[in-house]
């Protein structure tokens, strides 16, 4: 790989779903750095695409009754059009069903098979499609796979096995030589003990299903998705085709992905490239999960955040700061759209987006809308203009130490201490105050002057974050857009072509009213609280409008049923509601949160035999007013002769368990 040349990845991801916010999350960071290392002045390459091979692809075709080409084509095309509106800039797209990949992925296989590293055996063993990965009967739990909880199936079948076993100890020296492999380092703690737990042979081949990368040599096999998938960091740049490219494009700098993948990255692929006698990506970064409240955001599980009605709703640099700023790149992080509307209220409507509109009316009030470079003469009228430009200086120099250490959160944090250090200085020298004499009129367009260019540094500083509001802000401060585009290292202090003309103030980021938003029906909002948008807008009626207008029983999927929180709770204390013949009013423990719940259900239960009783509760139902008491939730009983009967246990289940 050439000097200053840097090469970025995100996971190619799933086409059995829509995207959603997680994706986004991988995609947005990976976009914002390799932005960065553009404004560095490096030649970058930044890479996405989709996965899409292997059984859990093959079956989510065959559920719709497509063959799974159709199915890949459609879905791809949902990726590329969100990734174009998150301004995404991506130098390259690949798809695994392309011809440049299964050349390179037979190729890939065939070196390593020459190394004398795949033999043929038999698999018995299970596998988990939902995460297309191998376990061992002692690693499942309950029948479910011990990472993420989806359904296994038991297998057997002839498989070629990788020899996985034998680059343990090589393995175990990368992470001592190269600590920086894998980040951060309670992800590399634990890659390493993985391995030292040893590692055995890795099977790479499937025959129970046709939707793969044929066995070189052997056409009954397909290859294993991951071994499929990992290749494509290198099939995309010239493995297998044009190794003079290949060799100028790798090693990548980064794989940028999601914690849940960092073993397949971080054990398979350099035990892969070091049998293939390849050089290994110099970072594996495995960022945590954006979570709501049931977990990890993931379609299987039933919530997720879909992006496309916050796009519409806030704009697209609000959200993608958003995701920037409020994760800490490698913790986990919760989403809500009350979070996100704080945020964008906070950090972009008052401190900066007031700061620019306060800074160009007064320029347009005070100064006709022109105003000259700072500079020797400026600082004659103002030389505490001085402290301003170091401190410009010094939080751009942070913002990019922090960035190059892949750290979008802290690193936008450092840039806001300019935009902080802005307002103070106005507030300090108060350009509003009535003037006298024109002594403090050169100063008070000094002051101005400073504002406006320490707003330039902030719109260089926010280019790789929010490209569009970054070209905005220069446009609104008489620059030119495109300057957004100029490396870091050609930014001076003052270094305009001459005076510039403002634009009239506008409103940079808009403020977010959170009353009104939440008063709004969830479905309408986007965000957290509605329902996805898997159905383009003008499509075939959904299954509810099918079920209404048909009047059948209407059906609903596995992930509509699964937005409902069923949990165990523990009856504390009952009593009746005054005046309500029917109702009780219960204080049930969730487990760790006690809930009042009023419940209809007095006809048949008196209030002192419910005490200690376990109840299954609908947790995540809103909250409603019953006769004047706020009811947290609702309990689950069948309707026998139209008095409520309600569901027990027959073994002891302590409170908070989640139904399913
Ligand atoms: N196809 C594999 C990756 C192969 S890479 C050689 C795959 N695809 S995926 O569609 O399931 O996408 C997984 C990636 O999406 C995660 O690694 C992570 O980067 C991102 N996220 C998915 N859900 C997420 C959250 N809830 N939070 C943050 N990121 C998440 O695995």
């Amino acid at each position: 790989m050439t000097q200053d040349a840097y090469y970025i990845t995100t996971p190619i991801y799933y086409v059995n779903d829509v995207p959603h916010i997680g994706h986004a999350y991988t995609t947005i960071v990976a976009d914002a750095i390799a932005r960065h290392q553009r404004l560095n002045g490096r030649a970058t390459h930044f890479l996405t695409g989709t996965d899409e091979y292997g059984q859990k692809i093959e079956r989510a075709a065959r559920r719709r009754g497509l063959e799974p080409g159709a199915l890949v084509d459609e879905m791809v095309e949902r990726f590329r059009h969100l990734w174009k509106r998150l301004a995404i800039s991506n130098d390259d797209f690949i798809r695994t069903t392309e011809p440049r990949h299964h050349q390179a992925v037979s190729r890939l296989f065939e070196t390593i098979r020459a190394r004398g590293d795949i033999y043929l055996d038999r698999y018995r063993g299970w596998y988990c499609t939902g995460c297309e990965a191998f376990f061992t009967g002692s690693q499942i739990v309950d029948g479910r796979c011990p990472e993420q909880g989806h359904p296994v199936e038991e297998l057997e079948e002839e498989s070629y096995f990788f020899r996985l076993s034998r680059y343990q100890d090589s393995l175990l020296r990368h992470y001592e030589q190269h600590p920086e492999f894998v980040r951060p380092e309670s992800r590399l703690n634990e890659v390493r003990e993985f391995v030292r737990a040893g590692l055995r042979d890795l099977s790479i081949s499937r025959t129970g299903f046709r939707w793969g990368v044929p066995v070189p040599g052997d056409p009954r096999h397909v290859v294993y998705v991951w071994f499929d998938a990992l290749t494509n960091y290198i099939s995309a740049v010239g493995y297998g085709s044009d190794p003079a490219r290949f060799d100028r494009a790798w090693p990548a700098d980064v794989h940028l992905i999601g914690k849940d993948i960092v073993r397949f990255h971080a054990v398979y692929w350099p035990a892969f490239l070091m049998s293939a006698g390849l050089p290994l990506p110099r970072t594996v970064f495995g960022h945590g999960w954006w979570l709501t409240a049931e977990g990890k955001m993931s379609k299987s599980k039933g919530k997720v955040v879909d992006p496309v009605p916050l796009l519409a709703r806030f704009g697209v640099d609000p959200v993608r700061y958003f995701l920037l700023r409020e994760m800490t790149l490698g913790q986990d992080a919760a989403y809500s759209d009350e979070a996100l509307i704080d945020r964008i209220n906070a950090d972009l409507a008052n401190d900066l987006g007031n700061l620019a509109q306060r800074t160009l009316a007064m320029v347009h009030s005070y100064l006709g809308g022109r105003v000259e470079p700072p500079g020797d003469r400026t600082l004659r009228h103002l030389p505490e203009a001085a402290d301003l430009a170091d401190t410009a200086r010094r939080a751009l120099q942070d913002y990019r130490s922090r960035m190059d250490a892949l750290e979008p959160s802290s690193a936008l944090a450092a840039l806001w201490e300019l935009v902080g250090a802005t307002n103070r200085f106005l507030v300090r020298h108060e350009p509003w105050k009535k003037t006298a004499g024109e002594a403090d009129e050169a100063r008070r367009a000094a002051v101005l002057s400073a504002a406006v260019e320490a707003l330039r540094w902030v719109a260089h500083g926010i280019a790789a974050a929010m490209p569009g509001s970054a070209a905005t802000l220069l446009d609104l401060l008489g620059f030119a857009e495109a300057e957004a585009a100029a490396p870091y290292d050609a930014l001076r202090w003052g270094g305009w072509d001459g005076p510039v003309r403002c634009r009239k103030a506008e409103a940079l980021f808009p403020r977010i009213d959170k009353d009104a938003y939440f008063a709004e029906p969830a479905g309408s909002r986007g965000g957290a609280g509605a329902p996805p948008t898997d159905s383009p807008a003008g499509a075939a009626p959904s299954a509810h409008e099918r079920s209404r207008m048909e009047n059948v029983p209407e059906q609903v999927t596995i992930q509509e049923f699964q937005r409902l929180q069923l949990r165990t709770g523990r009856v504390l204390e009952a009593s009746k509601v005054a005046g309500a013949d029917r109702l009780l009013e219960l204080r049930v423990d969730l487990g760790g949160e006690t809930r009042t719940i009023v419940a209809g259900i007095a006809e048949r239960y008196a209030p002192e035999t419910l005490i200690g009783r376990t109840v299954v509760v609908v947790a995540n139902l809103k909250p409603a007013r019953i006769r004047g008491i706020e009811s947290q939730g609702m309990l689950l009983a069948a309707s026998l002769d139209d008095k409520p009967v309600l569901c027990s246990f027959e073994e002891i289940i302590p409170p908070g368990v989640v139904v399913r």
